[in-house]
């Protein structure tokens, strides 16, 4: 009987997209900004691109590597790759860390919907008080941010249903380049604003007086959630890549994108923020809070160039998001589809029923339902804290270990050379110091400084 041929991504750009698609969400255009703005500016830039570059990108390769030679979703290459001993544990890890991460991820990614909306109905003007009530009421409400986030579940839903290519990979490749030229248009409009230089200075001049331990776990920990690693995404994704495909050139190539985005997104936010006088440091609520008023002062000599920046803006966050959350969605659909040898209609829909679920409670954690608490902690909190702090940490560090030491030496050299098609043998040791020693102690240091231990 011949034998199902598995989905793949149809071209190279496809694979490049659809994984930088996955790369690219809030942790660019939301997170990277805020962690610069409270770590310094360039210099957390600068240590940045080092971690990318000595961190991100060999644990990337590492997934490349066990996604492609197994492949299957997560849990089953690892299962493949390990002979079946403890270390598929780690897939299975991962896959549950993928789950339990959407159910969030789609909550704030329904938030940046809801300012769409706002925006465009010009919700989003006022006084600082205003804009700060404004959020703290919408994401406490029992049913408003409940809509939104089943609305962008339900998107991602239909795109999942249609498959490897004409879902995952025909959305990318619509998404990705418009993701691009909205950036683009921002980045000027924002520029051009007085005293855009300062922000753009604090973004390139480094003040060598603000490097301190702090400013280096930061950017490794973005780094890694900026990459999407340790969540099954990367490892889902790769079992879709052809035998053809370079590993370590594609993982560059996303690295590079992905970090493109997140500097493009502070050369939105800090110039129109310098330009104003607002400090770019407030953290998470620098998105949904100080952005939206920053705006509307930077912008407001023309109010329609203020009103057009701003939907645009939350269009841009949106889509970032949604192919994010898409990759976290496919984990979990790829995981049920071949365990349970079901459908892949069915095993999107019960991703989406359990997506819906958490992200109710997670939602609702933050309003009504406040006084639920675990360990001091809000649900909402409790998510974050157990996949951000916990999981990802931990199956990033076992994934380094597996694959740099217990792992088929050959299996590893042969999918990261291509099976020797690619003379890269010199690049492939270089590779293997960095998972075996490198890598595992820098996740090491961050999880026990994460923790308090250190
Ligand atoms: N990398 C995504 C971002 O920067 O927003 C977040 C993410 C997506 C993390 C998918 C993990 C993941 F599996």
């Amino acid at each position: 009987m011949a034998k199902l041929e598995r989905a793949s991504f149809g071209s190279r750009l496809g694979v490049v997209l659809a994984t930088a698609g996955s790369a690219v969400g809030l942790g660019n255009i939301w997170r990277f900004p805020y962690m610069t703005g409270q770590n310094g500016g360039a210099v957390f830039i600068m240590i940045y691109i080092f971690c990318v570059l000595l961190l991100g990108i060999p644990c990337m390769i590492s997934e490349f590597i066990i996604g492609r030679y197994g492949q299957a979703n997560t849990a089953r290459s690892f299962r493949k790759l390990s002979g079946g001993s403890m270390w598929s544990l780690i897939g299975y890890m991962g896959v549950l860390t993928g789950f339990l991460i959407s159910g969030y991820y789609a909550v704030v990614s329904g938030w940046c919907l809801e300012y769409i909306w706002a925006s465009l109905l010009g919700k989003l003007q006022g006084d600082t008080e205003y804009i700060s009530n404004y959020f703290v009421t919408f994401s406490q409400d029992p049913v408003k941010p409940l809509f939104w986030t089943f609305l962008i579940l339900f998107a991602t839903y239909m795109i999942i249903e249609n498959g490897v290519r004409d879902g995952i990979e025909r959305a990318s490749k619509l998404m990705m380049p418009t993701l691009f030229i909205l950036l683009l248009v921002i980045v000027g409009a924002s520029c051009m604003l007085p005293n855009a230089d300062k922000g753009i200075e604090f973004l390139f001049k480094p003040d060598m007086s603000k490097l301190t331990g702090d400013v280096f776990l930061a950017a490794l920990g973005q780094s890694f959630y900026s990459l999407s690693i340790a969540m099954g995404c990367i490892c889902t994704y790769a079992s879709y890549f052809s035998r053809q495909t370079n590993l370590t050139k594609s993982a560059v190539q996303i690295g590079v994108i992905d970090f493109l985005v997140a500097l493009l997104a502070g050369l939105i936010i800090f110039p129109a923020a310098f330009s104003v006088g607002v400090k770019p440091d407030s953290g998470p609520s620098l998105i949904f809070i100080t952005l939206p008023n920053v705006f509307q002062q930077a912008f407001g000599g023309i109010p329609s160039l203020g009103y057009g920046v701003s939907v645009l803006f939350y269009i841009l966050l949106s889509m970032a998001a949604l192919t994010s959350l898409m990759s976290l969605h496919e984990v979990s659909t790829a995981f049920l589809q071949e365990e349970m040898g079901t459908t892949r209609k069915r095993a999107a829909l019960m991703v989406t029923v359990g997506c819906i679920v958490m992200g109710g409670v997670c939602s609702l954690s933050l309003g009504a339902w406040n006084g639920l608490r675990m360990f001091g902690m809000t649900v909402f909190d409790m998510f974050d804290f157990v996949t951000g702090q916990l999981f990802l940490p931990m199956v990033g560090f076992l994934t380094c270990i597996f694959i740099g030491w217990f792992a088929p030496h050959k299996i590893v050299r042969d999918e990261f050379t291509n099976q020797g098609t690619l003379r890269n043998v010199t690049m492939f040791h270089f590779y293997l110091f960095l998972v075996k020693y490198v890598c595992p102690l820098c996740i090491l240091f961050i999880f026990l400084h994460q923790l308090g231990l250190l």
